[in-house]
């Protein structure tokens, strides 16, 4: 595992949003997976700024989504696929042709996980998969105690993560659904290149166990260490607890 530290979050998007860009320039088709949440966010803006200024095409790019809620329709506006259609398409200039995701309104949940991840695997699995991180050390919505080898599934929400996404629901924590569908670890290993961005003091704690302490369930963001290609971009805030 490579760790980076940048000075601030906005470093961090630009580093990341190069990362991309090159890959994009080698493999214009190529399958990025994106995150959503706050800390993405910095990239998202930083690769379309270079799509902007023609630095990259991204228009062949195909996106696969880490994460849904359940239960959420699909046209809510903090429904993942809602917020990657915002966030990261249509700044891009991909068509949902090119978008791939979890069906959190489907009738038949875990048919709907295992339709996703055989649908990854079709596809020629992730080229780079961009990571956040949970105070707690979750990865997609892998919460601690989450197999290491999971696949995507349905998952429970802890009442910490409840608690922080309030915010993107007006702050009333009622709002925000207790479950999730997430890709699982083991799904998430199986991209080529894993790109975690963390930012914020109130990272620090899951950071440095994801560095430096030992590969354990109990920091799912810790399987990192596993993986032969994975970068964790941290800014000096989220870096305060690295040895
Ligand atoms: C969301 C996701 C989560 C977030 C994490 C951090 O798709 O996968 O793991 O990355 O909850 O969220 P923020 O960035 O809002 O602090």
């Amino acid at each position: 595992m490579e760790v980076v530290i940048v000075p601030d979050a906005k470093a961090g998007g630009v580093l990341i949003a190069e990362t991309m860009a090159r890959l994009l320039r080698r493999k214009p088709d190529a399958l990025l997976g994106v995150a959503t949440g706050s800390t993405p966010l910095p990239v998202y803006a930083a690769l379309a700024d270079q799509v902007r200024s023609g630095a990259v095409d991204a228009s062949r790019a195909r996106i696969a989504q880490l994460d849904e809620y359940v239960g959420l329709p699909a046209e809510h506006p903090e429904s993942y696929r809602s917020v990657v259609r915002r966030e990261v398409l249509e700044p891009l200039g991909i068509g949902m042709d090119a978008f791939m995701g979890p069906d959190g309104t489907a009738e038949d949940i875990p048919a709907a996980c295992e339709a996703y991840d055989r649908a990854l695997a079709e596809a020629g699995g992730v080229d780079l998969q961009l990571l956040g991180i949970g105070t707690d050390g979750h990865i997609g919505f892998n919460e601690p105690c989450s197999s290491l080898a999971s696949r995507t599934r349905i998952k429970t929400l802890t009442q910490q993560t409840r608690v922080d996404n309030a915010r993107f629901f007006d702050g009333d924590i009622d709002q925000v659904p207790h479950h999730v569908i997430t890709q699982g670890i083991g799904t998430i290993l199986e991209a080529r290149h894993l790109v975690l961005l963390a930012t914020g003091e109130g990272k620090a704690d899951a950071v440095a166990a994801t560095a430096e302490g030992p590969v354990a369930a109990v920091c799912p963001a810790s399987a990192l260490q596993l993986h032969p290609h994975a970068t964790v971009v941290v800014d000096e805030a989220a870096a305060g607890k690295l040895k």
